[in-house]
């Protein structure tokens, strides 16, 4: 019997050995730079993003192996322009159908029709900040994930968690960093996941025996049964009727499925849930960085609050557009801080494909960093690491070039069908946050903040005074 197990122990030491042998000399991608570590196994990354650390690895990687690394197996990055052109073609568009159907909802004609339930919420957010009198210091990121949920259950299910009134998202950032910490590193072994996603003791087991996730799960679930229930009632009810003259998007929804009748219930519950899974932590993040980098350096917020004081109302979602240096603070924001800390990965197609010299055969994982990519020097100048609003202050094209290059809103063949909404809801609110207040933040040093897929600036502290001047 011991002989058994000590041969099976040979054998298995022996298979991996000889994988290892393989995907380092022989795999198709054994030519491609990176760490010797990373050709061999998934874990070497994994160890990475279980650890927060995707940020400074996506700053460092490119510098130490140039534009092309191998980051896992099957799993190349790159930070080039060239390659985002390539990788992420338009003419290569995913979900035709369900983007054509849901286009109109999500258009700028129609988001607009939600500004002023946004602007209700602003009002109810900003009063409760001003209680505070400037005298409560708060959690950033808590208080801007708190703005986007009752941002989005407003325009999206006519609804407020309460969570404005409470002054806590009772857990609910919290808990949604650690599931991405743990979907972050499950997602990078594929079979893991479906065995575990099959076999559902081992759904809770795994990741809490990998130590990603608590024993009592990750917490600040509760909202999310609640959202669920709204939205099995409100389709229970069938067609809108009786509310606020504007409707809300699930109305938007009932409308549109009355003239494609192949988008089913199903898809309808789908969508209404893909605007908080894929809305409330990324609002919640573009705001806590555009907060934070702009609040960070007196001379920016200064020069923020003249550009509001001399506008005429600011915070239409038409006039922000004009307000050229507090977009630029957002937009910049969002190109160094990206709401993205790993690759925005793409399988290659039947076809194979060439790149930087190399051959990628089909199947390979490939895609672009946004952290990394923003910070290349060739696309974006010399001083692509540091915040600098004033890059999208040149010339018309060279702002409409910049907008081009940049992953903020993902790859051109999947870019987020929620920009619009985004857009309104943040450009909106930072505005009337930068008029309003006076805002003090303490950052902590990026390397004591954990990153993951998605990437969320935490453990910001900021105290909101009474603007001096308004
Ligand atoms: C400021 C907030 C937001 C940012 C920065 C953002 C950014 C992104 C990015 C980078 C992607 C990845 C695209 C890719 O793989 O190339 C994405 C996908 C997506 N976003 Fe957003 N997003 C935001 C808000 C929203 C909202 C409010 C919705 C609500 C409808 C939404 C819906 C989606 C969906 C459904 C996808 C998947 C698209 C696909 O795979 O084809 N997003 N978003």
């Amino acid at each position: 019997m011991p002989s058994l197990v000590l041969l099976s122990v040979l054998a298995v030491v022996a298979l991996s050995l000889a994988v290892a042998f393989y995907r380092v000399t022989l795999h198709p991608l054994a030519r491609i730079p990176g760490p010797g570590i990373a050709a061999v196994t998934s874990f070497w990354q994994a160890h990475h993003v279980r650890n927060g650390h995707m940020r400074e690895l996506a700053k460092t990687l490119h510098k130490t192996y140039g534009p092309v690394v191998r980051v896992g197996p099957n799993e190349v990055w790159f930070d080039s322009k060239e390659a985002v052109d390539v990788i992420y073609e338009t003419n290569k568009e995913r979900y035709r159908f369900q983007r054509r159907s849901l286009g109109p909802v999500y258009s700028i004609a129609n988001v607009k029709k939600y500004e002023a339930v946004v602007d209700a919420v602003l009002d109810r957010f900003v009063g409760k900040l001003k209680t505070f009198n400037g005298k409560v210091e708060v959690d950033l990121a808590e208080w801007m994930h708190i703005l986007a949920l009752e941002t989005l259950g407003s325009v999206v299910l006519d609804w407020s968690p309460g969570q404005i009134e409470a002054g806590s998202d009772e857990g609910m950032l919290s808990g949604t960093c650690t599931t991405w910490k743990a979907c972050s590193v499950l997602g990078l072994f594929s079979p893991i996941v479906m065995v575990g996603g099959l076999v559902s003791p081992l759904k809770y087991l795994f990741p809490v025996l990998a130590g990603l996730v608590p024993l009592l799960g990750p917490g600040g679930d509760g909202h999310w049964r609640v959202i669920g229930e709204i939205i099995s009632r409100r389709l229970r009810e069938g067609s809108p009727q009786g509310r606020r003259p504007e409707g809300d998007i699930c109305d938007d929804i009932f409308y549109m499925r009355l003239k494609k009748s192949e988008f089913t219930r199903a898809d309808h519950v789908g969508m209404l849930f893909q605007n908080f899974t894929a809305g409330h932590d990324t609002i919640g993040a573009v705001m806590t960085a555009a907060l934070a980098l702009s609040c960070t350096d007196s001379r920016t917020q200064s020069e923020i609050k003249k550009e509001l004081i001399d506008a005429t109302n600011p915070t239409l979602f038409d006039n922000t557009k004009l307000l050229k240096y507090t977009q630029a603070c957002i937009k910049e924001s969002q190109r160094l801080y990206p709401v993205i800390s790993m690759s925005l990965m793409r399988a290659v197609p039947w076809t194979g494909l060439n790149l930087h010299g190399y051959y990628f055969p089909p199947g390979t994982t490939v895609g672009c960093n946004p952290t990394a990519y923003h910070h290349n020097t060739a696309v974006f100048g010399e001083n692509a690491g540091s915040f600098n609003p004033d890059r999208w202050l040149g010339s018309p094209e060279a702002h409409v070039n910049l907008d081009h290059a940049a992953l903020t809103w993902g790859g051109a063949n999947r870019r987020c069908p929620g920009q619009h909404l985004a857009q309104l809801i943040c450009s909106k609110a930072f505005a009337r946050l930068m008029k309003d207040f006076d805002i003090r933040v303490e950052r902590p040093d990026d390397r004591d903040i954990p990153f993951y897929f998605l990437a969320t600036m935490t453990g910001i502290i900021g105290d909101f005074a009474k603007a001096k001047m308004a």
